[in-house]
């Protein structure tokens, strides 16, 4: 009896730990839940969220020559019109704005 159920728990517990740790660190997951919602799924904001907050796409070279660090900070601090992000932890905030930096 206590062995079967420790094998069970064991296996479980290595699965959470697993599965969180490849979260904290998934830009794309974050981006997805933090970010695509002004910024579109690709970085493209669409077309109302663009004229009406005026976010720019990935693609523009102002938008290109942010360093991670800068994506980091407006997130962090916000920037603009764009308001500080809640809820992320600094390394998620670090993983986000390297992928963000990874959309054209
Ligand atoms: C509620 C909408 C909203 C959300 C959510 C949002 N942004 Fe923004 N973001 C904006 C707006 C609006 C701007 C344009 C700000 C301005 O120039 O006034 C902007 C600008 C930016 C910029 C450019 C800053 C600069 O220096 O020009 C970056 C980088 C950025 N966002 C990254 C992110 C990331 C990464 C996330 C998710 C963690 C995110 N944003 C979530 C609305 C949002």
């Amino acid at each position: 009896m206590k062995k079967s159920l420790r094998s069970r728990i064991v296996p479980a517990a290595v699965l959470l730990l697993a599965g969180s740790m490849c979260f904290a660190e998934d830009g794309k997951a974050i981006y997805s839940s933090k970010c695509a919602m002004c910024h579109g799924p690709t970085g493209t904001p669409s077309a109302t969220m663009a004229k009406m907050m005026g976010i720019k796409p990935t693609s523009d070279p102002s938008m290109q020559s942010l360093t991670v660090a800068e994506i980091a900070s407006a997130v962090k601090n916000g920037k603009g019109k764009m308001k500080p992000v809640a809820g992320l932890t600094d390394p998620q905030v670090q993983a986000v704005a390297a992928y963000f930096k990874t959309l054209k």
